[in-house]
């Protein structure tokens, strides 16, 4: 039990985390092949500014900085991604030099006793594999159980926390509905059978890797904006059947919600489904990732908005005049406890972990500092409603700050800056921010301050 100082249990894990498209840079060396994210960013009109991932925070080369970043910050644990793309070849054969980077990250992290929490997929998918169909085929699948065996061979004894895919959420939906991320699709179709197939590499993922193995999912408290309005009631149970039950469901119970299947129905998701893949799917887990940034507050009645592609994050929803951070995210602590409150009373349990919560923020460097405190207090309030929650009984084992570094954001470019440490994108000197400085407090302290 906590004090009311906010202390956090004994071996609580500060982290802080990163994805390897988003930091890594060096695209076209040592033998990576292209991603989805290479060809997604350099098509025109896709991102922010044309911004790519082809240099982004350096990372590749700055690796021995960032480690001794990590130290200064006072972090137990570090999350990463390995990229797909720099293990196996457009020939499918495996690139020795890729592993090579991983295995210099992981030996420094240990030589530090720093705990490495490998992402195998955080949306990374080879280009050749797009070519043939991406993960709306099944095929991908096996393809990336083989991956996954690749690096588990290579780094399986070092490393003992594995998380298997990271927001399949936002790598179907996103990807192959919206199509506002990598590969661009706005195919409903393909967004469906993308579901099913990720969570099937996940499930064959996770029974091949031996450790503590989790998924993470991005996760949202949805609200009616009328809890009285029928219609209201309904986009919420939409919505949150789309973005949080269609991949807790079968994770955790092996199952897929029914409502889900019925409103799936008609871009023949079920077809997908085999004989034994529920199983695989649901095969337990050591620990679930939870990614949690904000929260829903949905209408059915749209008026004259036009639903993109259901489930997507602006579809339905309404501002509530919360502040919101520069992505125009509503800041919502309280909605962290909701969600892993939920997990507690309708899941299974098992232990948890926050894989990452942050915000981006307008920063300004004056004078070599970068004093974020709309990011401290950010991370202040939803690291209370964390501490809450464990008071409560939730099982929760760490904590990783979205993001190390400011990094490219995906379609957002390199506009939205969500790191602890900030990256001057010239020269790629790190500055830990007011807000990394505060973190390296906490997390020495495993308290939140008075
Ligand atoms: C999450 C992603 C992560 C980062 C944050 C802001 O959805 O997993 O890579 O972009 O959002």
């Amino acid at each position: 039990m906590l004090d009311s100082a906010g202390v956090f249990p004994e071996g609580f894990l500060w982290g802080a985390a990163t994805a390897a498209y988003q930091v890594e840079g060096a695209a076209a060396e040592d033998g990576r092949c292209e991603s989805i994210w290479d060809v997604f960013s350099r098509t025109p009109g896709r991102t922010v500014n044309g911004d790519t991932g082809d240099v982004a925070a350096n990372h590749y080369h700055l690796l021995d900085v960032d480690l001794a970043l990590m130290t200064e910050l006072n972090l137990d644990a570090y999350r990463f991604s390995v990229s797909w793309p720099r293990i196996i070849d457009d020939d499918g054969a495996i690139n020795r030099k890729g592993i090579d980077f991983y295995e210099r990250l992981v030996d420094g992290l240990l030589d530090r006793g720093i705990t490495p929490f490998l992402t195998l997929y955080h949306w990374d998918l080879p280009q050749r594999l797009e070519d043939r169909g991406g993960w709306a085929n099944r095929d991908t699948a096996q393809h990336f159980a083989d991956y996954a065996q690749v690096v588990h061979e290579a780094l399986g004894d070092r490393v003992h926390n594995w998380t298997t895919l990271n927001e399949p959420y936002c790598a179907s939906l996103l990807g192959y509905g919206a199509g506002v991320h990598a590969p661009g699709r706005r195919e409903p179709k393909a967004a469906a059978a993308a579901v099913h197939h990720l969570l099937l590499a996940h499930g064959m993922a996770r029974s091949i890797i031996r450790g503590d193995v989790g998924i993470t999912l991005n996760l949202y408290p949805v609200q009616p904006v009328n809890p009285y309005d029928a219609q209201d009631i309904d986009a919420a149970r939409r919505v949150d059947g789309l973005q949080n039950r269609l991949f807790l469901d079968p994770v955790l119970r092996g199952e897929y919600p029914a409502d889900v299947l019925e409103d799936l129905a008609p871009l023949g998701f079920a077809d997908h489904i085999r004989p034994g893949d529920l199983n695989l799917i649901g095969a337990p887990l050591d620990t679930l990732g939870v990614n949690y940034y904000t929260g829903h507050h949905v209408t059915g009645h749209v008026g004259d908005r036009t639903p993109e592609w259901i489930g997507s994050e602006h579809v339905h929803n309404v501002g509530r005049g919360l502040p919101t951070t520069a992505m125009g995210w509503e800041e919502l602590p309280d909605g962290l406890f909701t969600v892993l409150n939920r997990l507690h009373d309708e899941y299974p349990r098992l232990p948890i972990h926050i894989t990452e919560n942050g915000a981006a923020y307008d920063d300004t460097v004056v004078d070599g500092r970068i004093d974020d405190h709309a990011r401290r207090r950010y991370f202040e309030q939803h690291l209370g409603a964390v501490r809450d929650a464990i008071a409560a009984g939730v099982d929760v084992r760490g904590y990783f700050a979205w993001s190390l570094l400011d990094n490219f954001e995906w379609a957002e470019g390199y506009a939205k800056r969500f790191g602890i440490a900030h990256v001057d994108f010239d020269t790629f000197a790190r500055t830990p921010k007011l807000s990394g400085r505060w973190y390296a407090t906490v997390a020495r302290a495993n308290a939140l301050p008075e």
